[in-house]
């Protein structure tokens, strides 16, 4: 069985990959569980070096990879090369960490004997990785899978299956031994993620999508105690007071909200500003917006692409529709053509509108204004959600303040972009659990182990 993988801009069929079921799911589980030992016994300079290797593999091959994210996904190539290096950045930082996983050595309080702590890695794995980014997110996942000694199962989004089949080639040229990852392409993924884990031999899942798919995985993995990491939806406020620099906050609120065509957890999904900056704001967002070009992502001057698929569009154009019905006024874009949503921006969105509640994941910014920070904080805060948070401020005291109190698990002050191979990425609140990235990262990967050790 196979099924079709589409250009989101022209419906073009790329190509028709393996379509996985549970007993394939099954198979690749087999195989992970068998190369578990030996993978964990491998000298960390040896699993390093094949991350170093598929690190140089994929950079040499950047055109090739950075084409194939924009046919399957849409972004534009220039953000597609953007990808590859941040993809890259991963792998060159976990196989660094490889070398530094350690433990510790102390006195028990009473000095009667010594506690040593080693950490080992936690075994097979299941990553699940999303769409947006279909070659960055699943290189943040298998790096430090990879770097700390588990084995792997893949499963890749529906939608964007190619560049994580490529990535899987280029692991195996860089020296992977066989059974160590597995990628699993499927069109019916519940049986088959259902079956995974249900099997007591996976011992972790790594998941990035929706808090409502993250919510279900949870409560499946709860059945076999695996450890699990969940990097889950966003609706980050980007908070702007009338003391910041705006023309940075302008430059922030465009990276912010356009950079992957809004489709990221992390896209800026509130613009809410204070009342004496707001209207100018507003007004040269808006002019920035209505210049940035809508076309195919291989085409060279595009700016924006399409839509990833017709459900996300409709989801983006329910929200615009449903904001405008509560009052909103549409200062640019709106309206969707083809497979495209223009860059729009919305003014005086009311509190009760849909969008201020749900991840837009499209390139739709509604603004609202604040009167002091402490209805800034309010409405920031109103929300289950607390992947990132942006904040606009040229007061150090209020920076501190605001930013201390964010309930997020990220915070841009005076930047539009937080993302980085080196820093722990995750949120709190319905956004998700654990870290990916940074000295963390690897962590979800390990397990401590405690030897009590005697003195006689
Ligand atoms: C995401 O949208 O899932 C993550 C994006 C990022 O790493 O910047």
């Amino acid at each position: 069985m196979s099924f079709a993988v589409r250009d989101p801009a022209t419906g073009e069929v790329l190509d028709e990959v393996f379509d996985a079921g549970p007993d394939d799911g099954i198979a690749a589980l087999d195989a992970a569980v068998a190369a578990q030992e030996a993978w964990a016994a491998t000298p960390p300079k040896e699993r390093a070096d094949v991350l170093r290797r598929a690190r140089e593999g994929m950079l040499a091959r950047i055109e090739e990879f950075a084409l194939l994210i924009t046919r399957e996904m849409g972004k534009p190539l220039a953000e597609s090369r953007a990808e590859v290096n941040y993809a890259a950045d991963f792998l060159q930082w976990f196989a660094e960490e490889a070398v530094r996983i350690s433990g510790e050595y102390r006195m028990s309080p009473g000095g009667d004997f010594r506690i040593v702590t080693t950490r080992q890695p936690v075994g097979p794995c299941l990553l699940i990785s999303p769409w947006n980014f279909p070659l960055a997110m699943i290189a943040r996942k298998v790096g430090p899978a990879l770097a700390a000694g588990c084995t792997a199962v893949v499963k890749p989004a529906e939608d964007t299956p190619l560049s994580c089949l490529l990535l899987a080639e280029v692991l195996t040229g860089a020296g992977l031994p066989p059974g160590v990852l597995t990628v699993l392409p499927t069109s019916r993924p519940a049986p088959l993620v259902e079956r995974l884990l249900a099997d007591p031999r996976l011992r972790k899942l790594s998941f990035t999508g929706s808090t409502q798919v993250g919510r279900t995985l949870l409560a499946q993995a709860a059945g076999n105690v695996l450890r699990t990491s969940m990097e889950l939806g966003g609706n980050a406020p980007f908070l702007v007071f009338a003391d910041a620099d705006l023309d940075a906050a302008i430059d922030g609120a465009l990276l912010a909200k356009l950079r992957n065509g809004g489709q990221s957890c992390v896209a800026a999904n509130r613009f809410l500003v204070e009342e004496a900056v707001a209207e100018e704001f507003a007004a040269r967002l808006a002019d920035r917006m209505s210049r940035v070009r809508l076309a195919p992502g291989t085409d060279p001057g595009a700016e924006l692409g399409p839509m990833i698929n017709s459900r996300q569009l409709d989801r983006v154009a329910r929200l615009v529709d449903d904001a405008v019905a509560r009052g909103a006024r549409v200062l640019t874009g709106g309206q969707a053509s083809g497979p495209f949503f223009p860059a729009t921006v919305l003014a005086d969105v009311p509190g009760s509108a849909l969008i201020h509640q749900e991840e837009i994941f499209g390139p739709v910014a509604p603004i609202s204004v604040f009167k002091g920070e402490e209805s800034a904080l309010a409405l920031a805060n109103d929300t289950p959600f607390g992947l990132v948070a942006y904040l606009y401020t040229g007061d150090l005291g209020r920076a501190v303040r605001v930013s201390e109190r964010l309930e997020a698990g990220m915070v841009g002050l005076n930047r539009g972009l937080v993302s980085n191979a080196a820093a722990p990425f995750g949120g709190v609140k319905a956004s998700g659990l654990g870290r990916e990235g940074g000295f963390e990262g690897i962590s979800e990967y390990l397990s401590t182990k405690y030897l009590a050790l005697g003195l006689t």
